[in-house]
């Protein structure tokens, strides 16, 4: 048996789809790879942590609600995963966790490479200040959107996202109830995960919208459907799930731990066809 082992954890876990990518691209590299996934509420996830490393864990991704725990927790962090306070790449060296985040640019890269859209000039919105949110906040701004409002529930959260930019003039927060007086968007990204496992819905007005907004669902699979469908309603010309961005961030992980850049495009393909949950309409 192999003595290194990688390994998504979260809480909940079991739908991830990261052992099914890793193991793809371990197989086009022709890495021998152990990955799995580990169920870890947050108040387990250190001890759980602990005995993957006596395990022999070198790497292992990280996902909600576990990313600012994940921060938390390391030695030393890279500097993209201290402006976005969250991580979801650890690596094992030298007896101590380094953490990455890895989810921004894997969002910037399935969007204006795969999908060939140009985000710079976009006024954009982003729903939700977790650590979904914080991962992908500071490469929208480093991709040049013009102005970048965030609006979470609970509007601490977005205040502290937005301190944690340090952009004042350029990204700034605002209330829930404020959607409708907010304007419109060239760019709305949905990093809530208001519709995961059955939660509630929620209603946004169609006045954030313009006839050449896109729209990004950080969710995929069925928790995506919701946001999408209201983008479609709203006459979005984009509308694109987080699929892609999970393929791209998973790739960055995978080139940072085995230093193999796999054919991420192969892979999506071979997802995006196999489960009809994660087909979107358009
Ligand atoms: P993740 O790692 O996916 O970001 P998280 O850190 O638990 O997960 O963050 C979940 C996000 O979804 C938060 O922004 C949360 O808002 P709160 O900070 O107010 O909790 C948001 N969220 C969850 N359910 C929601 C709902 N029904 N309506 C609006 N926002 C919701």
């Amino acid at each position: 048996m192999s003595s290194v082992r990688y390994a998504v954890f979260g809480h909940p876990v079991s739908h991830s789809l990261s052992p099914r990518i890793h193991a793809a691209f371990a197989r086009q590299t022709g890495v021998s790879l152990a990955y799995t996934a580990i169920d870890a509420a947050p108040h387990e996830f250190v001890g759980a942590l602990d005995r993957f490393v006596g395990e022999g864990g070198k790497g292992a991704n990280v996902t909600l609600p576990l990313k600012e725990a994940a921060f938390a927790i390391c030695a030393r962090t890279s500097e993209r995963a201290r402006r976005a306070g969250a991580v979801n790449t650890l690596s094992w060296n030298d007896g101590q966790w380094h953490g990455d985040n890895t989810d921004g640019a894997g969002l910037v890269r399935d969007l204006t490479g795969r999908n060939g859209l140009d985000l710079r000039g976009r006024r954009a919105l982003m729903l939700g200040a977790g650590g979904a949110a914080r991962g992908v906040a500071p490469a929208l701004l480093d991709a040049g959107v013009s102005e970048l409002i965030v609006v979470n529930r609970t509007p601490e959260r977005a205040d502290a996202l937005i301190d944690a930019m340090g952009e004042p003039e350029r990204a700034l927060s605002r209330y829930w109830q404020d959607l409708g007086e907010i304007g419109d968007f060239g760019l709305i990204v949905n990093a809530t995960s208001a519709a995961r496992g059955g939660g509630e819905d929620f209603d946004l007005p169609f006045t954030l919208t313009t006839p050449r907004t896109l729209a990004v669902d950080l969710n995929y699979g069925e928790a995506a459907i919701p946001f999408l469908a209201w983008a479609r309603a709203a006459g979005c010309r984009d509308a694109v799930d987080g699929l892609g961005m999970l393929v791209e961030q998973a790739a960055e992980a995978f080139e940072a731990w085995h230093g193999a850049r796999p054919d991420s495009d192969a892979v999506y393909a071979a997802l995006r066809g196999k489960d009809a949950l994660l087909v979107t309409a358009d």
